[in-house]
């Protein structure tokens, strides 16, 4: 998407934000949000318990191809229809829901949220937005064209630490970025072959609906469901695609970043089934008010990430072998995360995962997460706390509260809040469709490793031609 574009876009929230309430949703009358949440266990179980925690929701819906986790959400909302295929239940509740809460694996994410905006709905989507570039820009559009409500899953975004890091590099603490280097020791990657043979479908689970519109393919135990789909291209986004989104979603907002001019990535050849288990992805991007003429974000990942370099040398850190903290190999759940992360005090040890900004007056380091950001200069820590204070006084932002009980549920609620006409979603489909799109031409460059991709936003192509099939999926009918 062009700026000029972008521009219009933020003028359209602008314009949503001064409407008067309710102008754009059909609940004037009874003042509350009726529900239906397709996929409710993994992610869609907290999706569901912090939509739900919000006095003003009434969880109409719950969809999802697994008996087993539908019947566990069933338990918690006994009044509300259960079904195992969305479509089924949106043609035939469509009428008594207001809106949709999408917490599948990302290849289900368009086909599933297109078809209830088609419906009018309000969609709030897991990250990342969709599985492919052209879903995202139809998300886009269709949003704007229908004038919802929508929201991107990526509660963080709405967290004291983030906000507050936005507005310290919008107020020039660091000057104009010209980097931003992020990372992640996670590996949603699959360097093996693809499995031989198939294992019997739980009788619990709808395999032909779980790959709905994917192509055809035998089950195999524990290889997609639950969530090891991530590491495949069929159905997820690597690691750049899950943790990525989180991680680059501050700087993308702070900075006012548009979609990149080329991308090129570093790892291994492509195998058409897993993505590669660590990747090196440079951006190049077009300048923005707070950045110099020639911004880029490099994003590492995999076991080992981010690797060494000057730019990530912390205070302290100059006499140590290494300047990272271990990484966790294991997949450590948000709360398992949370914990070491907070346990994380050594100032001379790079934090597990966050994001540097280099800038012409210093270096912000933003841990990821729940942990104040911090401004190096010349080798050392230099005390924000003023500019903090200030920062905390005009956005009227209180204190940080770094307990995930109590932080979580905000970006939902905001949701819930904006669909009743109360407030304005941070994270809409305007926004979300632009970083999703960013996100997967790095995916994309994966496909063609160490080659440079020049990417055409206006035309939604790239200049190498064989890179422009990745942009669009091929539907299955199901
Ligand atoms: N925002 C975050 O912090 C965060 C954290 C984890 C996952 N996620 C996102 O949440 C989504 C789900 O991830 P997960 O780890 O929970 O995956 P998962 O595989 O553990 O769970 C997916 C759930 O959706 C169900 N499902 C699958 N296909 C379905 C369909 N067609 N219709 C209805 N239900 C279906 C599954 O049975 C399961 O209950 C992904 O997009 C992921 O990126 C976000």
């Amino acid at each position: 998407m062009k700026r000029r574009d972008f521009i219009k876009n933020t003028s359209a929230l602008s314009a949503i934000a001064i409407l008067p309430p309710f102008s754009n949703c059909k609940f004037e009358k009874k003042g509350r949000l009726r529900t239906a949440h397709i996929g409710v266990g993994g992610m869609g179980g907290e999706d569901l318990r912090d939509i739900s925690s919000h006095a003003l929701v009434d969880v109409t819906a719950l969809c999802d191809v697994d008996a087993n986790n539908l019947a566990a959400a069933k338990k918690l909302h006994p009044n509300a229809k259960a079904y195992s295929d969305y479509r089924k239940m949106l043609d035939k509740i469509g009428d008594s829901i207001d809106a949709v809460i999408v917490s599948t694996p990302d290849h289900t994410h368009a086909p599933a949220s297109l078809k209830a905006m088609n419906m009018g709905k309000s969609v709030y989507c897991q990250k990342p937005l969709t599985h492919h570039v052209s879903e995202a820009r139809a998300m886009r559009k269709l949003a704007e064209e229908k004038n919802l409500i929508t929201q991107m899953g990526i509660q963080v975004h709405s967290f004291y630490d983030y906000k507050l890091a936005t507005l310290l590099i919008q107020s020039g603490i660091i000057g104009k970025v010209n980097t931003v280097r992020a990372w992640s020791p996670k590996n949603w990657g699959y360097d093996g072959t693809a499995p031989l043979g198939n294992d019997p479908v739980p009788e619990t689970l709808d395999w032909n609906l779980w790959l709905g519109t994917s192509a055809e393919r035998q089950y195999k135990k524990d290889i997609y469901h639950p969530g090891n789909w991530r590491k495949l291209v069929d159905y997820g986004c690597g690691t750049l695609g899950d943790m990525g989104v989180h991680i680059f979603d501050t700087p993308y907002n702070a900075l006012e970043l548009d979609v990149p001019k080329t991308i090129t990535n570093k790892c291994r050849k492509p195998n058409g089934f897993g993505y590669p288990e660590t990747n090196i992805v440079t951006y190049e991007f077009p300048g923005t008010k707070y950045t110099t003429n020639d911004f880029k974000w490099v994003w590492y990942d995999g076991k080992g990430a981010p690797e060494d370099h000057q730019d990530l040398i912390l205070p302290g850190s100059e006499n140590k072998s290494s300047n990272k903290t271990k990484s966790n190999d294991k997949e450590a759940t948000l709360k398992d995360k949370i914990s070491l992360e907070t346990k994380l005090t050594d100032e001379s040890s790079l934090p597990d995962q966050g994001a540097m900004f280099i800038g012409e007056k210093g270096r912000l380091l933003l841990p990821h997460f729940m942990q104040l950001p911090k401004k190096i200069v010349d080798g050392k820590y230099v005390d924000i706390s003023k500019e903090i204070s200030a920062i905390e006084k005009v956005n009227n932002m209180g204190k940080p509260i770094r307990d995930y009980n109590s932080e979580g549920p905000k970006h939902y609620h905001q949701f819930v809040d904006a669909c009743l006409g109360k407030d304005t979603c941070t994270a809409p489909f305007s926004y979300a469709a632009r970083l999703t799109e960013t996100i997967l031409l790095g995916t994309i460059a994966g496909r063609f490793p160490g080659q440079t991709l020049n990417w055409n936003s206006e035309k939604g192509m790239f200049s190498e031609n064989a890179a422009n099939k990745y942009l669009v999926g091929k539907y299955r009918k199901f």
